[in-house]
């Protein structure tokens, strides 16, 4: 069977980690590329993961770029380029910077793989990936975008540890924009098939909610310089490897909603049936009354975030 083609745009922080973890899982053969201050810094970064190869026992190329050339006909591409946030500032501030480059990745991406799935995740993700959509002119199914996966693994990791059992007993979904007003659903949040609502009391439960949405401000409080990685990188690979190994899996994903959700025309953080090309279905939720109003919520951030971007480029 032919080995899948996954590049990885932007060779910093997340691309970089989302390269190696991609390459260890063997999903495929790998493209780094950046535009870097230092010409061969891609260059140098794939070959320092693929020197890990003998030692780890994967078998995939991986090579770094600054030529969209050698992406060409890639299966899946995963955006990071852009600046990351820095203590005090919202993924919002991002906007102006990131639509620009963003814009300018996807005009590439167009013209060398235009059957690609398109990953995006930089930030403000939910606006960055309607950039996308809109540059490229791909198929919505294949325009979408990481957040629900890091922000439910957030959510199960404090549950998993406010009960000291293991991550992998810990089941949750969430849903909205990638902003503070993301909405985890503690009603469909399990332990070991066990509703959570009937292991951690309500006040506990809501104080959880509140750190999973404000996780990433923590670990930009924490490192003191840039945003979190590791745990976006692994997320976007598990996104990379639904689509390669087309597993169905149902993941929380920025994803084009219509008349789903009563989105209107949006791109928000909802669960989708995620294969071999992109989304295959959005799946449906009831909410509480409570996280029916912070997703309303989530979604009016978003719409005016989209509108600012729509000012600006
Ligand atoms: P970073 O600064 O470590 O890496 C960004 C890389 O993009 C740099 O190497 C830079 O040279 C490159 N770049 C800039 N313009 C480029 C262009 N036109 N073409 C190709 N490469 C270009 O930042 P980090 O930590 O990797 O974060 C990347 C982005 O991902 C940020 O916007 C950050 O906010 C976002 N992010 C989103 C998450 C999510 O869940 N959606 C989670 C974590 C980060
Ligand atoms: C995060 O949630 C920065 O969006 C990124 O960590």
């Amino acid at each position: 069977m032919k080995r899948a083609k996954i590049s990885v745009i932007g060779a910093g922080n997340v691309g970089a980690t989302c390269a190696q973890y991609c390459a260890i899982a063997g999903l495929g053969d790998v493209v780094l590329l950046d535009i870097p201050a230092t010409k061969d810094m891609p260059k140098g970064k794939a070959l320092d993961i693929f020197e890990a190869s003998p030692v780890l026992g994967f078998t995939a190329n991986v090579t770094g770029t600054t030529d969209y050339a050698d992406t060409a006909n890639s299966d899946v591409i995963v955006v990071t380029a852009g600046i990351p946030r820095k203590p005090g500032m919202s993924r919002d501030d991002l906007l102006k910077v990131n639509a620009g480059i963003v814009g300018s990745v996807g005009e590439q991406i167009a013209k060398t793989s235009p059957n690609a799935v398109v990953i995006v995740v930089s930030n403000p993700v939910d606006t960055m990936v309607q950039r996308m959509l809109d540059v490229t002119g791909f198929p919505k199914e294949r325009v979408i975008g990481q957040a629900g996966v890091l922000d439910a693994a957030r959510f199960c990791a404090f549950i998993a540890m406010e009960l000291n059992v293991s991550v992998e007993d810990v089941h949750a979904m969430l849903l909205g924009g990638h902003g503070d007003s993301m909405v985890p659903l503690a009603s469909c949040a399990s332990v070991g098939g066990i509703p959570v609502t009937q292991l951690i009391p309500a006040d506990r439960l809501a104080e959880i909610v509140q750190r999973a949405r404000v996780g990433g401000g923590e670990i930009v409080n924490l490192l003191g310089t840039g945003s979190a990685y590791y745990a976006p990188a692994a997320s976007s690979a598990k996104m990379v490897q639904a689509i390669v190994r087309d597993e169905n899996r149902v993941l929380a994903c920025v994803a084009y909603c219509d008349s789903e959700y009563g989105v209107g025309g949006y791109y928000v953080g909802v669960p989708v049936v995620l294969g071999d090309g992109g989304v295959k279905k959005i799946v449906k939720v009831d909410m509480t009354a409570d996280e029916q109003a912070m997703f309303a919520k989530s979604c009016e951030a978003v719409r005016k975030n989209v509108e600012a971007m729509k000012q600006l480029v």
